[in-house]
């Protein structure tokens, strides 16, 4: 497949095809590789209208030596558990999560970016709930899908210092809602204060804690982690953000560097105490923020057009490790 790898962006560009297990009459049937991206559904299924929807994303590289691997998705598979038993939803297990990750990336081989063009392959595990519902319960069907596209980086001005805006008019999620859950709802919830943020020139938004608003919770489709000149790693743990693998791995490899991993409750009013701020996730895996701006207060950390050192560190060896440049001493990548 010939594409422009090196100027791919972060949108769905079209495969050979998915790969789809369906779940009724209490099992799980055999997965399928299927070439019709379009799926049929019943009018009144349940993820339609009561929205039982979970996804995760990963991703798979194309590494130095020519091997083709899947960063973690054995964790990808435990949140979808975690999501799934949240929406009360059957959930695959995780050899059969693994085993559609895998087929999913050998069925579109060619689609994954060449070794040097910094594209990846782009995962897309999604699980619906498919029976026709009217009367509001769990579904009793499921379909479990993965789709791949590849993609470039997230933001286009890739490894460079973006501004972040505390989003005081809108929770991502409830105190004891579905934030640590992966669910479709939550996007949808968040689009409009995502809108609302570019349109007052901010490409990230930050959401604070949604029972006091005193804390920080996570951007938008990011975890917050801080670095402090004392040398801590911090990120905060609420019950309304979603675990970010990203961020998990990120701990490991800053533990390994001799950082203190700092997990616990991080004050808006106390970000001075970091000098570099970066929001991570599978998309972008750091994006660094040089400045947060909650409503007349604007917090600063670091250059404004350069990331700073710790989190380059960070970021080199996170990549270093999914592209096989760094050897991975933790047995994070799967080999397809
Ligand atoms: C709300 C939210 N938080 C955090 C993350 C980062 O999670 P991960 O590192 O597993 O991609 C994502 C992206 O999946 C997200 O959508």
């Amino acid at each position: 497949m010939e594409l422009d790898w090196k100027n791919l962006g972060f949108q769905y560009l079209p495969t050979h095809g998915h790969i789809q297990c369906d779940f009724a009459d209490g099992k799980w049937g055999e997965p399928e590789f299927k070439t019709d991206p379009h799926l049929s559904l019943h009018v009144a299924a349940n993820a339609l209208h009561y929205g039982q929807a979970i996804f995760e994303g990963l991703k798979a590289f194309r590494t130095a030596d020519g091997r083709v691997v899947i960063f973690r998705p054995d964790r990808n598979a435990e949140r979808m558990r975690l999501s799934a038993g949240r929406l009360v939803m059957e959930a695959p297990s995780e050899a059969l999560f693994l085993s559609a990750c895998k087929r999913a990336v050998e069925k579109n081989l060619d689609f994954v970016p060449p070794y040097g063009t910094g594209a990846s392959l782009y995962l897309r595990p999604l699980l619906i709930g498919t029976e026709a519902t009217v009367g509001i319960k769990p579904s009793d069907t499921y379909s479990f899908i993965v789709l791949v596209t590849p993609v470039g980086p997230y933001y286009k001005s890739g490894f460079n210092p973006v501004e972040a805006l505390v989003m005081r008019d809108y929770d991502r999620a409830a105190p004891r809602g579905t934030g640590r859950a992966k669910t479709a709802g939550n996007y949808a919830a968040s689009l409009l204060p995502g809108l609302l943020g570019k349109k007052k020139g901010f490409p990230i938004i930050l959401f604070a804690d949604p029972k006091e608003g005193k804390y920080v919770d996570e951007f938008g489709t990011s975890n917050f982690i801080g670095i402090t000149p004392g040398g801590e790693y911090k990120t905060p743990v609420s019950e309304s953000i979603l675990q970010s693998i990203t961020n998990e791995s990120l701990q490991v490899l800053a533990a390994d560097m001799g950082l203190k991993v700092v997990c616990g409750p991080i004050a808006l009013d106390a970000l001075d105490q970091f000098s570099e701020v970066g929001a991570c996730g599978t998309a972008a895996v750091i994006t660094p923020i040089h400045a947060v701006h909650d409503g007349d207060r604007v917090t600063r950390f670091g250059a404004k057009d350069k990331a700073g050192e710790t989190l380059t560190k960070l970021y080199k060896e996170l990549q270093g490790i999914q592209y096989g440049e760094v050897p991975d001493r933790h047995g994070w990548l799967v080999r397809v």
